[in-house]
């Protein structure tokens, strides 16, 4: 390897050793008997320090060739020193080019020049040079392995469903049609029609992380036409609250996670993550409805609560409570999906729910509806074909368990969790209405 150590390994005990260190030329300075250069790697900056009597004559004429980005490899003695401004060097044996950067460059990688996000994405991977970019994805790898670590913690067993469907889960006006052969196909809103299926398997509590893919007609610094989401499905359920607590469970390890692992990150994003308390609030449909009113925002019973209501409600709970997370439930029948369980003695309100995040939904879910003729009429009722749900209905007439389950976006929750302003901040290559490349 042309690297046996990155900038944040190099330790005093290594004083006086020969190692190997590569990356991003950062900065190159020339001054006359004794040159620089400054090396990036993942973790930091490393200085080499030529001074004309202590290394070869082709370093001290390579160095002032070098460029900004060009990528390099060096050897050399590690020198702790207090001149140096890091607190140590490297004084290099052998440096080599291993690729050059062309100038100028179509972003600047200090970050010192402010570029527009379309150019930032057009050149996402130098704008991952950045740091505090690096940053975002450094936390959005810990959110995945925390999530994965709390579902194996909590007894589930990871799944895997298709990605081109014949039937749409949550609406027809969001799916990608395509060509499958001879039959038309679509790309997989949610695994909520396989999620499902599964709790007649046996499998009892099962999770998916994976892409969802949704044709949404709008831009917003909110939306994304390809997502990651984790899914979960619980069967046994009694009610839809034991849902809820499993979900509040996740999103606060997965908070406490990033917190205790990605301290230099938060720090490089100069951003104070807070640990939310459990249980988060329950806040049912229609008293969010009261308070939206009484703050002179009036939704009539039954429609959604539209982006400037949870918006203000999102504000209202911060200003009362101080608490940035907390769920609506109850939500009326006609607002949710078919596959949601209405309440038996009140049907016009069914077991739904969703999580918001300072003002945003980031996850909706609930119990199920997993009795077979039920099931079918309010397929029916909603404007469905239950033919074309046949697949999908076979699983509910061979014994299937009451169950529930959740969809949560993880790029909500990531945007939510640092407060970001716009949604692709925190996905490499965000598909959005324009966006097809990179
Ligand atoms: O609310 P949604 O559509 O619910 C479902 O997919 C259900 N099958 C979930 C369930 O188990 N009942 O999507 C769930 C979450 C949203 O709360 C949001 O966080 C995320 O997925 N999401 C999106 N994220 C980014 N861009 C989009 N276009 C998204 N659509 C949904």
């Amino acid at each position: 390897m042309f690297r046996t150590h990155y900038s944040n390994q190099i330790t005093p005990e290594l004083n006086g050793q020969k190692i190997r260190v590569a990356g991003w030329v950062y900065e190159v300075k020339d001054l006359g008997g004794i040159k620089f250069v400054w090396i990036r790697d993942r973790e930091g900056i490393i200085q080499i320090t030529a001074p004309k009597k202590k290394v070869s004559e082709e370093i001290f004429k390579l160095i002032p060739k070098l460029n900004s980005e060009d990528v390099v490899a060096a050897e050399g003695i590690v020198n702790f020193t207090p001149k140096a401004k890091l607190g140590f060097e490297i004084i290099p044996e052998k440096i080599i080019v291993l690729s050059k950067s062309e100038s100028p460059l179509p972003l600047d990688p200090t970050g010192k020049v402010k570029a527009e996000l379309d150019t930032r994405l057009d050149n996402r991977f130098i704008d991952l040079r950045k740091p505090e970019i690096m940053a975002l994805f450094r936390i959005r790898s810990s959110v995945f392995k925390a999530v994965r670590d709390f579902f194996h913690q909590e007894g589930f067993i990871e799944i895997h469903t298709p990605k081109i469907i014949a039937t749409a889960t949550e609406g027809g006006t969001e799916l990608f049609p395509m060509k499958y052969f001879e039959k038309d196909a679509f790309l997989a809103q949610s695994p909520q029609l396989y999620k499902q299926i599964m709790m007649a398997s046996g499998l009892d509590k099962v999770f998916e992380i994976a892409p969802i893919f949704r044709a949404e007609e709008h831009n917003t610094t909110r939306h994304l036409n390809e997502a990651w989401s984790i899914d979960a499905e619980i069967a046994f359920i009694e009610h839809e609250d034991e849902v809820m607590q499993v979900l509040e469970k996740l999103v606060a390890y997965t908070i406490g996670y990033v917190k205790e692992h990605n301290e230099k990150e938060l720090k490089l994003l100069n951003f104070e993550l807070e640990e939310p308390k459990l249980p988060f609030r329950r806040i049912t449909y229609t008293k969010a409805l009261e308070i939206l009113k009484d703050l002179g925002k009036d939704i009539p019973w039954g429609e959604d609560i539209d982006t400037e209501g949870e918006k203000i409600l999102g504000q209202y709970i911060k200003e009362t409570y101080d608490e940035d997370l907390y769920f609506l439930t109850q939500y009326p029948s006609e607002a949710k999906p078919f596959y949601i369980m209405r309440y038996d003695d009140k049907p016009e309100i069914c077991r739904a729910f969703d999580l918001e995040y300072r003002g945003i939904e980031i996850t909706s879910g609930g119990q199920r509806e997993h009795r077979y003729d039920i099931l079918k009429a309010q397929i029916a009722e909603k404007g469905l074909n239950p033919e074309s749900f046949d697949f999908y209905l076979k699983a509910f007439r061979y014994g299937m368990p009451p169950h529930g389950g959740f969809g949560l976006g993880a790029e909500r929750l990531i945007k939510q969790m640092l407060n970001l302003q716009n949604i692709r901040e925190v996905i490499l290559f965000p598909r959005d209405r324009k966006r097809l490349t990179p």
